[in-house]
């Protein structure tokens, strides 16, 4: 069984790849999981995820006191509302803080059950079991959790970092393909800010990743993760490198923002933000034209959207920029490229070069 760690001290943590869990376990993925399952677990997933995957999973828990919690499955319901539910079952279901809760759905129940277990009775374990791509490759690892607030995206939170990712490639086989291409979008942005050489991978592999063909999913997910995995142990609460990872966020953010959220999935705001970014760097002269093509090629191969949504004014895009919360009081701040592979935390954005690739992109 494939494991990355997550080296963070005493608080590392190993990713563990464990194709078909839920379907069929072998013991060596049972003994992954139950070594870090206590006496009690809670687990926390949603009305879409639980018919396909919560049996399984409880299954492979038995002798152990078990409880879990259904919440709606949506964006609209990462609330603190529905931590307070989470919280509120909890206690009357009688678990307490040397329970272990796990988390088995997309980013949305990772974020909100995260923010449960930072929070319930001081922090309490979690295990996370992503099931779409976006959570395997990028929100499962790192321990960010959120909810939204009414006033902005994912402004509660707090940094709790799982002890065990769990990864089961196999199911992604149910994800439906808006969703799936949502999560390559966070994969190309891994190669572009990191390693070249994976870049050619998934240029090379389109059609293999496209079918789903699963060893070249385990191949490609765990290459990300490992990725990820680098970068949170070196910069965990986010002071520096860690940044990196939002490459294509600060334009993404505003398309979801402007678009109304919903319209846009994320993933998808991420492809064209990576686009923007990728096109600022081509302005100031930091890459060449050929990288933002090979971006562009990969991006629409992976059918993912390539151009911003009609009529987005470009004073209310600049200031959803302005707005994202990666900005810090100092102004905003921009990962370009500065080579396939490689990019920079930019802090003094040239405005004139931001004006003309607005003005291109927001037509
Ligand atoms: N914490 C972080 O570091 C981090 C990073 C990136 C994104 N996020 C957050 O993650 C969320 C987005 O996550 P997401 O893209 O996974 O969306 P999601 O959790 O909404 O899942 C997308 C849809 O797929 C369904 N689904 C999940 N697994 C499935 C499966 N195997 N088969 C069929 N359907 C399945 C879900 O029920 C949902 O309808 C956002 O709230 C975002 O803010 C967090």
């Amino acid at each position: 069984m494939k494991t990355i760690t997550v080296a963070l001290g005493e608080r590392a943590y190993p990713i563990a790849f464990c194709e078909g869990l839920i379907s069929r376990a072998e013991p060596a993925h049972l003994e992954v999981l139950l070594e870090r399952v206590g006496q009690s677990v809670f687990v926390v997933t949603n009305s879409t995820v639980a018919p396909l995957f919560l049996d399984g999973l409880l299954s492979k828990l038995s002798g152990k006191k078990c409880g879990y919690h259904c919440l709606p499955d949506g964006e609209q319901f990462k609330t603190l509302e529905q931590v307070e539910g989470i919280i509120g079952q909890l206690i009357e279901q009688g678990f307490t803080r040397d329970s272990t809760m796990i988390a088995l759905g997309g980013g949305v129940v990772g974020d909100v059950a995260g923010f449960a277990a930072a929070i319930f009775q001081r922090g309490i374990p979690i295990i996370q079991i992503p099931t779409t791509l976006l959570s395997q490759v990028d929100s499962s690892v790192g321990g960010k959790t959120a909810v939204n607030h009414p006033l902005g995206k994912n402004m509660l939170g707090a940094f709790h970092q799982p002890s065990l990712v769990v990864i089961d490639v196999a199911t992604l086989t149910s994800l439906n393909p808006r969703e799936y291409a949502a999560g390559l979008a966070e994969i190309v942005k891994h190669a572009a800010l990191a390693d070249s050489d994976y870049f050619e991978w998934l240029e090379a592999n389109i059609e293999l990743i496209i079918e789903r063909d699963l060893d070249c999913l385990a191949e490609m997910i765990a290459k990300s993760c490992q990725i990820k995995a680098e970068i949170v142990a070196e910069d965990e609460t986010e002071q520096g490198r860690r940044g990196l990872l939002n490459l294509g966020h600060t334009f993404g953010h505003a398309i979801e923002t402007l678009s109304g959220y919903g319209q846009v999935l994320h993933g998808e705001a991420v492809a064209i933000g990576l686009l923007m970014a990728a096109d600022y760097s081509v302005r100031a002269g930091y890459i060449a034209q050929t990288v933002k093509t090979r971006l562009h090629a990969l991006l629409s191969g992976f059918g993912l959207p390539v151009v911003a949504p009609p009529s987005l004014p470009v004073d209310l895009f600049k200031a959803a920029m302005a707005r994202d919360k990666k900005a810090t009081q100092a102004g905003m701040k921009l990962i370009v490229l500065q080579a396939l592979g490689k990019a920079e935390i930019l802090e003094d954005v040239d405005p004139a070069v931001l004006d003309e690739t607005l003005a291109d992109w927001l037509l």
